[in-house]
């Protein structure tokens, strides 16, 4: 199980500390949400501060796009550090191309699934995808309620998925109650935002996520 913390509930006036508690605790990617206001009634942050994040950890930046018409800065965002772009299927009605497009800027692809958008979605980018993010919240806030659907939808996307190397990603709601479940019906990784960085020692919060979901493997 990898594990993802989500700086979205971190403190963006101390993020460099926040990023090196999560690291030093042995996280495996950074999970970096941004969002534009329109698709998600929410705004974070955009590339200059990804840019600073780079410089201040070696690890692979997951960069969670909740923007309309992310075809038009891709290649802003790899050139700022992302490792990973995911962008949502609900926007993309050329995701074929915007997946390539992501490639050829030299990152991994990802496609992201709203809570209510279906699988089927994805049925003919397999080959084009290195990451489906399955969203077990509506995106736009953290802390937000898990909605238990994301279990069924990560059993038919690993059978989907087949031998290909995708990852199975699984964003929102995600803590300690629900690691050994989502573990088993297939999530390689878990984001989690709230649960990590509104705990008392999000160190602490990081190894226990990883042992949780570990039971169940
Ligand atoms: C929600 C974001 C998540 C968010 C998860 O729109 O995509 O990455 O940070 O936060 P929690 O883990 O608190 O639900
Ligand atoms: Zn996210």
């Amino acid at each position: 199980m990898r594990i993802a913390p989500s700086i979205l509930s971190a403190d963006f006036a101390a993020l460099a500390d926040d990023i090196a508690r999560v690291e030093a605790a042995g996280a495996d990617l950074l999970h970096v949400d941004v969002m534009d206001g329109h698709f998600v009634p929410n705004l974070t942050i955009g590339p200059p501060v990804i840019e600073s994040i780079r410089k201040r950890t070696r690890l692979p930046l997951d960069v969670h796009l909740m923007i309309e018409q992310p075809e038009r800065s891709i290649e802003t965002y790899v050139k700022a550090g992302a490792d990973l772009v995911t962008v949502h299927v609900e926007v993309s009605p050329h995701l074929h191309r915007t997946l390539n497009q992501i490639r050829e800027a030299g990152a991994r692809a990802g496609a992201a699934l709203n809570p209510s958008s279906l699988p089927a979605a994805l049925e003919y980018v397999l080959d084009e995808l290195d990451l489906i993010l399955v969203m077990s919240v509506n995106p736009g806030f953290g802390g937000q309620a898990f909605i238990p659907s994301a279990y069924q939808k990560l059993r038919q996307l690993r059978a989907m998925r087949g031998t290909r190397r995708i990852q199975l990603s699984v964003d929102g709601g995600v803590g300690r109650a629900n690691a050994a479940p989502l573990a088993e019906a297939g999530a390689d990784i878990l984001v989690a935002g709230s649960f990590i960085f509104t705990a008392a020692d999000p160190a602490q919060a990081v190894r226990e996520l990883r042992s949780a979901s570990e039971v169940a493997k």
